[in-house]
């Protein structure tokens, strides 16, 4: 994706004592970055506040990294924002977080408009509430057209799922006699997960120190890079963010095979 470099330098400046744009090589940028955000509940219980100021500040968190990733010139990003499981949750906190979800998308779509970034949603969308599911609607229609960054939400996400509706999916055309099961491949297992289309992510972001993936695209991060921070969710910022693409600038990444020297 084309960045303004100007606006991107102004964006990082001044620059911190450990990490500067300087740092990276803006030739070498992972073109999707994924994230788990982590961390909002125990951010908020640190500062003996209620978990949903968690949340709320985590937005905060969330707009700054879409801003950050359409700067850097990133083609996608994907943040984890409400697992399958996630409805185990007290029903009144499951309720903020669809009422913030909804709400959250109607503030933020005059940022998508302007930033020409193109939405969509990883995840069944069908168990959400009427509300939040038509906020989501209006903003995929709104910015079918973007041409600039995919930004993809994963709402009521679980890979086990993803996989488990693509099998079914195949398995019904193959009984229907109109797929030979020998022509599935990988290729076409993908084109059935939520990703569909989208590059695999380069580089995993996980805050607040967990080292699980929490079913979180299992097939799709067989080869990315992954960076773990203690920060939580609402103090990711910019900088944190440039040095994670730090770190992954500096792995050898073989896929399996050898680096020639
Ligand atoms: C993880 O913190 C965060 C979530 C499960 C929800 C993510 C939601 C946001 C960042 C709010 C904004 C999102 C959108 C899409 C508008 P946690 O509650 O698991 O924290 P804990 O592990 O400390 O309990």
């Amino acid at each position: 994706m084309e960045r303004d470099e100007d606006l991107l330098r102004a964006y990082f400046s001044p620059s911190r004592d450990d990490i500067a744009l300087e740092d990276i090589d803006l030739g070498r940028i992972p073109s999707h970055v994924s994230i788990i955000m982590d961390g909002n509940g125990r951010w908020a219980q640190a500062r003996g506040l209620d978990r949903s100021k968690g949340h709320v500040a985590g937005v905060d968190s969330l707009r700054e990294t879409v801003t950050t990733s359409v700067r850097l010139g990133l083609d996608a990003l994907s943040v984890y924002a409400f697992s399958t499981e996630n409805w185990k949750r007290p029903q009144r906190e499951v309720e903020l977080l669809m009422h913030l979800f909804a709400t959250t998308l109607v503030k933020e779509l005059p940022l998508f408009h302007q930033e020409n970034v193109r939405l969509r949603f990883l995840g069944d969308l069908t168990a959400l509430p009427k509300k939040t599911f038509d906020v989501f609607q209006q903003g995929l229609d709104e910015t079918a057209d973007h041409t600039g960054m995919t930004f993809a939400l994963a709402v009521n996400y679980g890979s086990r799922a993803e996989m488990t509706r693509a099998c079914r999916t195949l398995a019904e055309r193959a009984s229907a006699g109109t797929l030979d099961p020998a022509d599935i491949d990988e290729a076409m297992v993908s084109s059935q997960l939520y990703t569909a289309g989208m590059p695999d992510p380069e580089l995993l972001i996980r805050t607040s120190g967990e080292l699980r993936l929490s079913n979180y695209l299992l097939w799709q991060l067989a080869y990315t890079e992954f960076y773990v921070t203690d920060m939580y969710w609402p103090d990711f910022d910019r900088w944190e963010f440039l040095r994670a693409i730090r770190s992954f600038q500096g792995r050898d990444r073989r896929f399996g095979g050898v680096i020639n020297r």
